[in-house]
């Protein structure tokens, strides 16, 4: 895997968190240091940084002032860690897109796979911007599309693009609109006869997932399962359909994404539940739980990935009871049940439909 980016005089040693054994995956892109090169002769010392995954702006700009606006537990281990190894100073100014920025004079945005995240973005820029503020946003040309340009129209009035370097291009956003609305973006689900709330760029923004419904459809909660654990847990779906089923049980949920998190701390309000952002289940008890539910993820942006939903799974028999059950939805064609039967000691299909499989496995 190639982790050495050298750059004039400068050779930084860059790793991805979570460590992949797939040689092909980076941790930078071209669309980063296009990104890099435009901003490197500002004297802009204030720079708010958007979607850094990996860190590289991190070690790059660790001259400057940054706030960097994290998103996801695993991007912030992975920042610290790239700081650790090219020994910089771990200055790191953390904030989430929920919170107030104070005057963004410079943003750097690497523009995620999810519209509604680009806007969230936009928006807590725009509400710190004036009228020097400046956005620049990179891409790698394959992945962009007009729609993250009409939702660059909603909040500047000039875009402006560079050619293309290597694949990768840049829209610089100036000028903030004046006078627009700024709605909380969120999105409300309908889920039976109630509805479910959730921010922008929350997995399945219309609609509860196909595949989380037919997990639902098939999932029973036993009387003695009242330590329940919702890994990568979204808006909270599954534990608020199973806590209706009971109302006495304990939940813990976890997921990677912290605007998922904070989605599920609002549709389990008043119930007895603990929240945690994370990447793992390192933190949690062992033989703790008597039910662990999961729709596990298997794409990460634009790559799909099998290794993360089979290192939790690893972790979820370390937190299963010795008695305790794991159930979990999964698209038929990532044949999991080949990997399930090597760490479970028994596991079994309960449900199939043309597209999904939901399986059972015990300890
Ligand atoms: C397929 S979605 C399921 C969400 C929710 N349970 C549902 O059914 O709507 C997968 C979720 O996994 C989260 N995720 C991705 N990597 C993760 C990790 N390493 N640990 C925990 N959650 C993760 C994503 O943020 C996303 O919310």
């Amino acid at each position: 895997m190639e982790h050495q980016l050298k750059l004039e005089n400068k050779t930084y040693n860059l790793q991805r968190y979570p460590k992949t054994d797939d040689n092909s995956l980076k941790a930078w892109s071209n669309a980063e240091l296009l990104a890099f090169n435009y901003i490197e002769e500002k004297n802009t010392d204030n720079i708010h940084l958007f979607n850094d995954r990996f860190g590289v702006w991190n070690c790059l700009l660790s001259n400057k002032n940054t706030t960097t606006i994290w998103t996801y537990a695993s991007q912030q281990k992975a920042i610290e860690q790239n700081l650790l190894l090219n020994n910089i100073i771990n200055n790191t100014n953390f904030k989430t897109p929920l919170n107030n920025l104070n005057i963004v004079d410079l943003a750097l945005i690497k523009i995620p796979k999810s519209l509604e995240l680009f806007e969230l973005f936009l928006q807590q820029i725009h509400k710190a911007s004036n009228n020097k503020t400046e956005v620049v946003c990179c891409f790698m040309t394959k992945y962009f599309s007009e729609s993250y340009l009409k939702i660059a129209q909603k909040y500047f009035n000039n875009l402006t693009q560079t050619k293309a370097w290597k694949k990768a291009r840049l829209l610089i956003l100036n000028e903030p609109k004046n006078n627009i609305e700024s709605n909380k973006l969120i999105n409300k689900i309908d889920w039976k006869n109630s509805y479910l709330q959730q921010y922008y760029g929350v997995f399945s923004s219309k609609k509860i997932d196909i595949g989380t419904q037919f997990l639902l459809e098939n999932l029973k909660i036993k009387e003695n399962e009242v330590n329940i654990l919702d890994v990568a847990s979204g808006n909270g779906i599954i534990a608020f359909d199973i806590v209706k089923q009971n109302p006495n049980i304990k939940l813990t949920l976890v997921d990677d994404f912290n605007l998922a998190i904070e989605s599920s701390k609002i549709n389990l309000k008043g119930f007895d539940a603990n929240f945690i952002c994370s990447e793992n289940l390192k933190n949690l008890i062992k033989n703790s739980f008597d039910l662990i539910v999961s729709n596990p993820p298997f794409h990460f942006e634009y790559e799909n990935n099998i290794e993360i939903a089979l290192s939790l799974f690893k972790e979820v028999k370390d937190c299963l009871k010795e008695n305790g059950r794991f159930v979990l939805v999964y698209n038929k064609h990532l044949n999991y049940k080949t990997h399930l039967n090597i760490i479970f000691s028994k596991t079994k299909e309960i449900a199939v439909n043309k597209k999904f499989v939901v399986c059972e496995c015990y300890k």
